[in-house]
């Protein structure tokens, strides 16, 4: 394969371009909701320690080895893969690990796109006051009213969906890099006037010492492994979103120093969001190790509710998040897209449109296991449940597992030391051992005890 090939979908217009794109794609809803509620629940600092641990053995690792397989494939991760299979002479059916980033990509975005809409009904809520002086109980009807109801749901479901497909079908450089080059700034904005409310409330030295002073007793097993599954969803590995986006990037930029940057302020971020957020619930005595899923909806929207200015800084809050799940979105939704648009010759509006409908149709089960269908429940998981255990407990570890062994076993060693292009041969060395012998037994791991947990 030529160096220098380009992908017939376009390029990242520099290197910029691409970080920012790719830790767009990494801010999400999982920095936010997932983390904050996360940390709230496996007891603060300890979990954020093995957290960082985990996205710097197994999570830098495996984002350098799906951007250079993306990279090197130039196409969507199902031809990538079929193509690199066949330069290097690998059976065809590492084409299969594409397919799984495909399903996956539908699970997520099902049930992403409803928490989106959440975030999205949530703009309009905050800044109307609704929370305003209101107690727990009243903030907490809110959240369940919304919950209740599924043409609610369905509604925002659906303009969420509406955003990420619009931004999607006008391509790499004037969709996905236009949207990142607006959002990303407007959310690190947004970002640090929060942190700056949350450091002028009286909840923050409580929640630094929350998110910093390690307090191991409250670590458990099952907390690590929900940890390394963390930093899979957060840097967004495991289903070739990350690969398609390496697709796009010119073969001079640096894979391991990207990777770097991408990761570096994926965590930054994850840890700013724990600053604005905690310290609004410890400023008023809320308790974030009770709060679960709702802990941004219903916990926060009390504690905003109950601070100076409360309504305008809740309202930051919500479009911050939604730019965040925005900027994600559109990032699962692009490997089934370029796809539609390399096999089928479909213009991309429509490969995009006829993606996002597919995700559309499938969220609305997740819409409705809110309400309508409640009782309908598998192994204990509603629709919802459902969709996020086996997309993000199974298939994101399932497709990283495939993706370790590609990169570190079947792939030449020519092939990744010279598109890695590491400034040292140990720091090469250390990739790759790392990807053949760490990674694959760490996931799997994890792998088999969330079936084991949820399944036994
Ligand atoms: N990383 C995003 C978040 O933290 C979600 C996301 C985007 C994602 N693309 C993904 C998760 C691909 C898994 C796979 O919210």
């Amino acid at each position: 394969m030529a160096v220098g090939k380009k992908s017939i979908h376009g390029e990242w217009s520099s290197r910029w371009a691409f970080i920012m794109a790719a830790t767009g794609s990494a801010v999400g809803l999982g920095n936010i909701w997932r983390f904050s509620y996360m940390v709230g629940e496996h007891g603060g600092a300890a979990f954020i320690l093995v957290y960082l641990l985990c996205i710097a053995v197994v999570g830098v690792p495996v984002m350098m080895s799906e951007i250079m397989l993306g990279r090197r494939g130039r196409m969507s991760p199902i031809n990538t893969m079929q193509s690199l299979a066949e330069e290097i002479g690998a059976r065809r059916a590492w084409r299969m690990l594409g397919w799984v980033g495909v399903i996956a990509g539908f699970l997520i975005l099902s049930f992403y796109s409803v928490v989106g809409g959440w975030s999205l009904a949530y703009v309009p809520l905050s800044a109307s006051g609704a929370f305003a002086g209101a107690d727990a109980d009243a903030v907490s009807e809110t959240f369940e009213g919304l919950l209740a109801s599924p043409g609610l749901l369905v509604l925002w479901h659906t303009v969420f969906l509406a955003f990420t497909v619009f931004v999607v079908s006008r391509g790499v450089e004037g969709g996905l890099e236009k949207a990142v080059r607006i959002l990303m700034p407007a959310l690190v904005a947004l970002l640090l006037v929060m942190v700056g409310y949350g450091m002028a409330s009286e909840g923050f030295a409580e929640s630094v010492s929350f998110l910093f002073a390690p307090d191991f007793s409250a670590m458990r097993m099952e907390s690590v492994l929900v940890a390394l599954g963390q930093a899979f969803f957060t840097l967004s590995l495991g289903m070739g979103a990350i690969m398609v986006y390496g697709s796009y990037l010119s073969s001079r930029s640096s894979v391991p120093g990207n990777t770097g940057l991408i990761a570096g302020a994926d965590t930054l971020i994850a840890v700013l969001a724990g600053l604005a957020v905690f310290p609004v619930l410890f400023a008023v005595g809320l308790d974030p190790e009770e709060a679960g899923p709702g802990l941004v909806f219903v916990t926060l929207s009390a504690g905003f509710g109950q601070m100076p200015a409360g309504a305008l800084f809740g309202t930051l809050f919500f479009v911050l998040l939604s730019f965040a799940a925005w900027t994600s979105a559109i990032s699962i939704i692009e490997p089934a897209t370029a796809y539609l648009v390399e096999n089928r010759d479909w213009s991309r509006g429509v490969a995009a449109v006829a993606v996002g409908a597919a995700a559309w149709l499938l969220g609305i089960g997740s819409a409705l296991s809110f309400n309508l269908w409640a009782d309908w429940q598998v192994a204990g998981m509603t629709f919802m449940g459902l969709m996020e255990f086996v997309s993000t407990t199974v298939l994101l570890p399932l497709g990283g597992l495939f993706i370790a062994v590609f990169a570190g076993w079947i792939l030449p060693r020519r092939i990744s030391q010279q598109e890695l292009a590491f400034g040292s041969e140990v720091s090469y060395l250390v990739w790759r051992l790392v990807m053949r012998y760490f990674v694959p037994v760490a996931v799997a791991v994890i792998l088999v005890y969330g079936l084991v947990d949820v399944l036994g």
